[in-house]
């Protein structure tokens, strides 16, 4: 149905049931679909020439809005925390607080850098930041088929729209749940907005936004793309669901992780940098195959 699905990196826990989900998609038609995808390691590359390209706070870890002190300290909170956000062996609920530990200390050091607004476009203009391949096909074709996109991120939202800015695909049916910057009059970081979005919290943060939701209720089909365990609760905010299909890239520590992978998305995508297969089945939803 869709030659993607048997490419080398495609996983896939019950073949029959993925088709299954599709035809349903399929025939529902394109103005019963909504996308919900995580951004850092999902719609960004993990790697690109052999080397790890950067998530939002990656982008400002590396840039010159920091001093040398504070990128010290970021990247030892990285080099601590990253690889519990990984670890298979531990659980989401012994993981989470660590997490909330991670997110709660890089905001507080970022926070003391005065960081200016008007420097972010730079910042990121700068960065090795690249959106996996495919990406322009992605957003146009779902904004030209009026196919919601909610970029759902723990990253940091003022970052990341800058990223699709300067790609040139922040097209009027995407919208972001994520942690903005809040600045003062004179452009100044001095806060984080709002309730904080960790990775292992994206539930809490689809119930806190039950509006967007409400006005995407006759939207019953989703497909979800994600990269973390934790970006599987994403959707918990949709109402009346129909059908969900859950693509997940795996990108680092594969063997250890490819079972709970499996077991819990849909499609996964081993070492992957690639939007070829998510691109395939929108195509194939929206009748352009
Ligand atoms: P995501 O929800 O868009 O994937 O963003 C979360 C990622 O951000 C997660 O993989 C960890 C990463 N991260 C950093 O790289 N540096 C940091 O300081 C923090 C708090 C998170
Ligand atoms: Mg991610």
């Amino acid at each position: 149905m869709i030659p993607e699905l048997s490419n080398p990196s495609v996983l896939m826990r019950d073949p029959e049931r993925v088709q299954e989900i599709l035809q349903s998609m399929m025939k529902a038609g394109s103005n019963t679909i909504q996308v919900i995808s995580d951004f850092d390691m999902t719609l960004t590359r993990f790697a690109f020439n052999g080397k790890r390209c950067p998530t939002c706070h990656n982008i400002l870890d590396n840039s010159k809005l920091i001093t040398e002190d504070c990128r010290e300290k970021l990247k030892e909170l990285l080099n601590t925390y990253y690889p519990i956000e990984i670890d298979y062996t531990r659980s989401i609920e012994e993981k989470l607080p660590l997490m909330v530990e991670w997110w709660t200390k890089a905001h507080e050091i970022l926070v003391k850098q005065e960081i200016k607004k008007n420097l972010l476009a730079t910042a990121v203009g700068e960065s090795d930041a690249k959106l996996r391949d495919g990406y322009q096909l992605f957003f146009d074709h779902l904004h030209k088929h009026s196919i919601p996109l909610l970029i759902f991120s723990a990253g940091i939202g003022d970052i990341l729209e800058e990223v699709i800015l300067q790609a040139g695909v922040f097209h009027p049916n995407v919208k972001v749940f994520s942690n903005y910057m809040d600045f003062d009059e004179s452009g100044v970081l001095r806060a984080f907005k709002g309730e904080l979005i960790h990775i292992y919290n994206k539930r809490e943060g689809a119930m806190l936004n039950t509006g967007h939701f409400e006005e995407l209720r006759a939207r019953h089909n989703v497909l979800l793309l994600g990269d973390s365990l934790g970006d599987l609760t994403m959707a918990d905010g949709v109402q009346d669901m129909e059908n969900i299909l859950k693509i997940g890239f795996l990108n680092d520590k594969v063997d250890e992780r490819k079972k709970s992978y499996v077991d819990s998305y849909d499609i996964v995508l081993v070492k992957d940098e690639t939007l070829e297969v998510p691109n395939a089945i929108l195509l194939y939803l929206t009748g352009n195959r």
